[in-house]
């Protein structure tokens, strides 16, 4: 983009140098001028002055200075022209006439520049295509609340199931077959060049510098299967390197102080549809090392909302423990009830509802707190001590005592435990222990139960043990697989078994391990070996592994995978269902 100069002097003329530094930092009034902490070196004084009259800056420090322009693109480092659109942006200049301009791009090759302007022009075909015909882009559009407004803003379109329009339209503006490949449009399909977008509406990408690199298509119909499809990897685009509305969220950002980070497009447009403009979406992808720079230069508070389902918290998580530990703050949304992403929520509860909803924010420590919670089920012991256990490293990761107090609290409210019980975890070096002295007061998982029966049995009985060797071999806790196993070690050496002699062997080994048996052993529960126990601890493992296969059944899509897989569920089944019969009536009681 080429702007001209008289154009830049009307925005200088137009903008406060004030108004737009103390966007960055904080300023205090001085006489006529205004001084402020010099954001360009170590400053402890205020060594940078703004005069008003002369609409500059100084650093007498470090002797940093310039005009509005040069504070921002020396504040947001970058370049000149970007600055320019910043300041612009922020008093509502339009510089919209301008970006038609191009400008001879310098480090880019003829070539690469003709792929620049053949995505530009396709991108406007696609939205001519959506606005000047009767359409089903159109029709779906308008069913999700999309007007025309948005269309123009975010450069929507639609690619028209023929393809042979779009291919004729830009083979006329001179491009190539290899061009419109290489630009990710084109595919060539039994020696014909088809739209990869084909019967599809588009959403346009733009790099973070705003020039267009390519589109998303997004199925009409709502079948899951490749809802949307994007551009292949090509020399303008590559997903790394792009990150949804960034560009064109910019200012708003700048101006906010604030980024909701999404996860969709149409969640980006449900923001902006409610007045929110600062939103970018990640595009189902991690953030790269670019990704980040370019939203650490930014500065601004990170809002995170995922979609509130399994999948979009889950990869809300992953996303923000890979921030590490970044210098930005970060919070995030919770989960609503109106709805599943932030479209959903403007649909159901509209602007108020969206704007309830994003004020309504978490610290990462709650969101933290609150993910694992939810996944936690509260009537199973072996679950809410892993959940114990993980609030109690959380607590001790964190350094204010304030903040350190209100996670005790929140952590007995929503475990329904007494102070004590997290105060002496916080305490302890090791809160296994505590699993195991915490039984009486936890309504105890059957299955946990039925592993701490089988343990004590086997330290007092051959007979448990021989039965556990041929027949189950395997207990789901990991805690009960380790006792179990050392139990097998004794009794493979000395052929008997034993409680105390067993426990005396595992201390010297597993002090730990040692620990458990001993609860175990202090447990007042049956030692002669009764076989139902060993068969309820082997239900657990063949349900385990037809949970596995039915998830794995789920996400096939090779038909006959699906049905080996279906008859190696019903195996299982009738395994289990000859446990329960061979042991007469099930008993749900231990
Ligand atoms: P979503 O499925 O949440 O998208 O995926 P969405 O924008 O809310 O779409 P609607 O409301 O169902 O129309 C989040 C993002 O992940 C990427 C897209 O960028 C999408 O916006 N994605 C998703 C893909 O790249 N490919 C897919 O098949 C699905
Ligand atoms: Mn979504």
């Amino acid at each position: 983009m080429r702007i001209d100069e008289q154009v830049i002097e009307d925005i200088r003329n137009r903008v406060n140098i004030v108004d737009v530094i103390s966007k960055y930092i904080s300023v205090s009034k001085k006489g006529r001028n205004y001084v402020a902490v010099c954001p360009f070196h170590n400053d402890t004084n205020p060594s940078m002055q703004i005069s008003v009259d002369k609409q500059i800056y100084k650093c007498f420090a470090c002797g940093a200075g310039g005009n509005v322009f040069t504070f921002v693109s020396e504040f947001e480092k970058v370049s000149f022209i970007e600055a320019v659109k910043i300041v612009a942006d922020f008093i509502g200049y339009d510089l919209s006439a301008y970006e038609m301009v191009a400008s001879p791009r310098e480090s880019v090759s003829e070539e690469v520049s003709r792929l620049y302007s053949l995505v530009k022009e396709a991108s406007e075909y696609y939205t001519y295509n959506l606005l000047n015909s009767d359409n089903e882009g159109l029709k779906y559009f308008s069913s999700r609340g999309v007007n025309k407004e948005i269309i123009d803003n975010f450069k929507l379109g639609y690619a028209s199931d023929d393809s042979s329009k779009i291919i004729r339209y830009l083979t006329k503006k001179g491009y190539s077959t290899k061009e419109i490949v290489d630009a990710g449009i084109g595919v060539l399909s039994n020696g014909t060049l088809v739209d990869r977008f084909k019967g599809r509406v588009i959403f346009t990408l733009t790099n973070m510098k705003g020039e267009i690199v390519g589109f998303s298509g997004r199925k009409i119909d709502n079948s899951d299967a490749s809802k949307y499809v994007n551009s292949n990897e090509n020399v303008l685009f590559n997903k790394s390197s792009c990150l949804y509305n960034f560009f064109e969220a910019k200012s708003f950002i700048l101006k906010e102080n604030t980024v909701y980070v999404v996860e969709g497009f149409m969640d980006v447009i449900a923001l902006y549809k409610a007045g929110v403009k600062n939103a970018i979406a990640t595009m189902g992808v991690a953030l790269s090392k670019e990704h980040l720079k370019a939203l650490e230069k930014l500065n601004a508070k990170m809002v995170f909302s995922f979609d509130g389902d399994n999948a979009g918290q889950t990869s809300m998580y992953k996303m923000i423990d890979s921030l590490g530990s970044t210098s930005l703050k970060v919070v995030t949304t919770g989960v609503s009830e109106a709805g599943k992403d932030l479209d959903e929520i403007y649909n159901k509860s509209g602007v108020k509802g969206i704007t309830s909803f994003l004020n309504n924010t978490y610290s990462i420590n709650e969101f933290k707190f609150y993910y694992n919670l939810r996944k936690t089920n509260l009537d199973n012991f072996s679950d809410k001590s892993r959940f114990i256990d993980y609030v109690v490293k959380l607590i001790k990761s964190i350094s204010s005592v304030s903040e350190k107090e209100y996670f005790i609290t929140l952590a007995c409210n929503e475990i329904h435990c007494s102070r004590d019980v997290i105060e002496q975890s916080i305490d302890k070096k090791s809160i296994k222990v505590i699993e195991y002295a915490g039984e009486k007061h936890v309504k105890a998982n059957r299955y946990d139960n039925a592993e701490i029966q089988a343990l004590k049995q086997m330290m007092y009985d051959e007979k448990a043990v021989l039965y556990y060797v041929q027949n189950v071999g395997f207990m789901f806790k990991s805690d009960n697989m380790k006792m179990s196993a050392f139990i097998l070690e004794y009794y493979y050496k000395f052929h008997s078994v034993n409680p105390l002699k067993i426990i005396e062997y595992v201390k010297d080994k597993d002090f730990k391990v040692a620990d458990g048996l001993i609860k175990v052993y202090e447990m007042d529960i049956p030692e002669e070996f009764n076989k139902s126990v060993f068969d309820v601890v082997k239900q657990r493992s063949i349900k385990v592994e037809i949970d596995s296969l039915l998830e794995k059944r789920k996400n096939c899509s090779d038909l006959l995978e699906a049905t080996r897989i279906a008859s190696e569920i019903a195996k299982k089944k009738d395994e289990l269902r000859e446990i329960k019969t061979g042991n007469g009536e099930k008993k749900e009681d231990y």
